[in-house]
């Protein structure tokens, strides 16, 4: 028999029970439910609502199923629906009657609300730790490549001379932008939605200060309609997670770029690349693929959860069960692709010598020849006139600024001298722009230091 049973006249369908239980999936909020309703139970013996006698047999029981079901000898059962009432129904069989007194002044709607916040909250602070992590792997990388110059791209297309550590570095702010969504999110997730009820709380004089302060939670849902029915909440930890995926695909992206023959800048190491079942030659970036391929996964969920919740009246409705699949299939995905995405940028090799190939081959430091020209006297605008030709020049003959005669250079503008050459250098392109937030050794170990002090605060 149900739980709800009373007042039925009958059972219902085996096509109701598993249409509607959430069982498969919400069963691992079962650490959760049951400590959740130990704070419950003890807050009722000290509300004198039930008695302390009662209490403690109910959490003896409770903490005896906890045991058992993570040695891994409980069978759930669909036809109690969700975890909530599995492991009331398992209770009651294990300790009688008394167990039936663990649900007064609760409803599964402020339940459920209590359960996934919880466990959002542990979640949130295992991904912050693998996030931290793979940032204390960029900043390594970073502090390696501080002189290892690269071209910086736009459009794709190379613009400027840069470092591996300027352009990691980036990385490293988009990261620490996550780690803060993750903080909000926490923030947003630790308030108390037990002792809300159904939707309208309950006459029984409940305690909802102890059981927030007793579970960790720093304040409690302040309406009670709106404790059972947000999954802000959730949105959030969506939203987080869909930005921490887009930062890795396009990371990911760029790997996969680096590490083609076109590039070459980098190669991943065998552990974690694969190869191809007819191509001998291939070497493949499959992981890059899958973190990129994933973050399709984690938008859709997010979307999903969105169309879920916008037509619901207040307060709980069913449709809020469909909640659970999207986070957790979020939360599971981010954690498959963090660790392993660490994994490969640590192991992956640096060709150096490629990228300065790259650097040194597009004319990225034509906007520095340019400057020469303004700091000796004439206008940016006939500068860059001036430098378009030569490199219109270079390109017809198939020369790099840097190897263009000086009489060609001074045949195009006669204020050309032989210090030119110095002043197009990559290194001091790179290296002269000190401006904060540059390229320069000096302004990225800068930054490096500053994100140092994060990792050991962070905030
Ligand atoms: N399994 C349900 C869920 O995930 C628990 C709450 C059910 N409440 C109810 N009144 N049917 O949302």
């Amino acid at each position: 028999m149900k739980l709800w049973g009373g007042r039925f006249a009958k059972e219902t369908d085996t096509l109701t029970d598993h249409f509607n239980s959430s069982i498969s999936f919400d069963a691992r909020l079962y650490k959760q439910d049951i400590i959740g309703s130990i704070a419950h139970v003890s807050m009722l013996a000290k509300q004198n609502i039930i008695p302390e006698t009662d209490s403690k047999l109910i959490e003896k029981g409770l903490l005896e199923l906890l045991a058992d079901i993570e040695k891994g000898s409980v069978v759930f059962n669909e036809k109690m629906e969700d975890i909530h009432m599995n492991i009331e129904a398992l209770l009651i069989e294990r300790i009688g009657d008394v167990a039936k007194r663990m649900h007064t002044g609760r409803s599964r709607n402020d339940q459920v609300a209590l359960d996934v916040r919880m466990y959002v909250r542990d979640e949130i602070t295992e991904i912050k730790g693998m996030l931290l992590n793979l940032m204390d792997t960029l900043i390594t990388i970073a502090s390696k490549h501080t002189s290892t110059i690269m071209p910086g791209y736009t459009h794709l297309q190379r613009a400027q001379p840069i470092t591996f550590a300027h352009h990691i570095m980036a990385y490293f702010e988009m990261l620490k932008r996550d780690y803060r969504r993750l903080d909000f999110t926490y923030k947003m997730t630790n308030a108390l939605p037990l002792g809300s009820g159904a939707l309208a709380t309950t006459t029984y004089p409940l305690d909802r200060d102890f059981v927030a302060e007793t579970l960790q939670f720093d304040s409690i849902c302040e309406n009670s309609i709106d404790g059972v029915s947000d999954r802000d909440f959730c949105l959030d930890l969506l939203y987080t997670i869909s930005t921490l995926m887009m930062h890795l695909s396009r990371f990911s992206e760029e790997i996969i770029l680096w590490s083609s023959h076109e590039f070459r800048f980098v190669e991943l190491d065998d552990a974690y690349s694969t190869g191809s079942s007819i191509m001998p030659q291939k070497k493949n970036p499959d992981i890059a693929e899958l973190v990129r391929g994933k973050s399709g996964r984690v938008y859709g969920n997010l979307m999903s959860l969105m169309t879920t919740m916008k037509g619901l009246p207040l307060a709980y409705n069913k449709d809020m069960q469909e909640d659970k699949e999207r986070i957790f299939d979020s939360i599971d995905t981010i954690k498959m692709c963090l660790p392993i995405f660490n994994e490969m940028i640590k192991t992956m090799k640096v060709r150096e010598k490629n990228m300065y190939k790259a650097a040194a081959g597009g004319f990225t430091n034509a906007t520095d020849a340019a400057d020469y020209l303004v700091k000796k006297g004439l206008a940016f605008r006939d500068a860059h006139e001036v430098i378009g030709k030569l490199v219109l020049h270079c390109v017809t003959e198939n020369l790099s600024l840097e190897e263009l005669p000086l009489d060609v250079y001074q045949s195009i503008h006669p204020i050309f001298e032989a210090d030119i050459y110095e002043a197009i250098s990559l290194s001091t392109c790179v290296n002269e722009r000190q401006v904060k937030g540059g390229p320069s050794m000096q302004a990225v170990s800068a930054h490096i230091a500053k994100a140092k002090d994060f990792l050991n605060h962070p905030e």
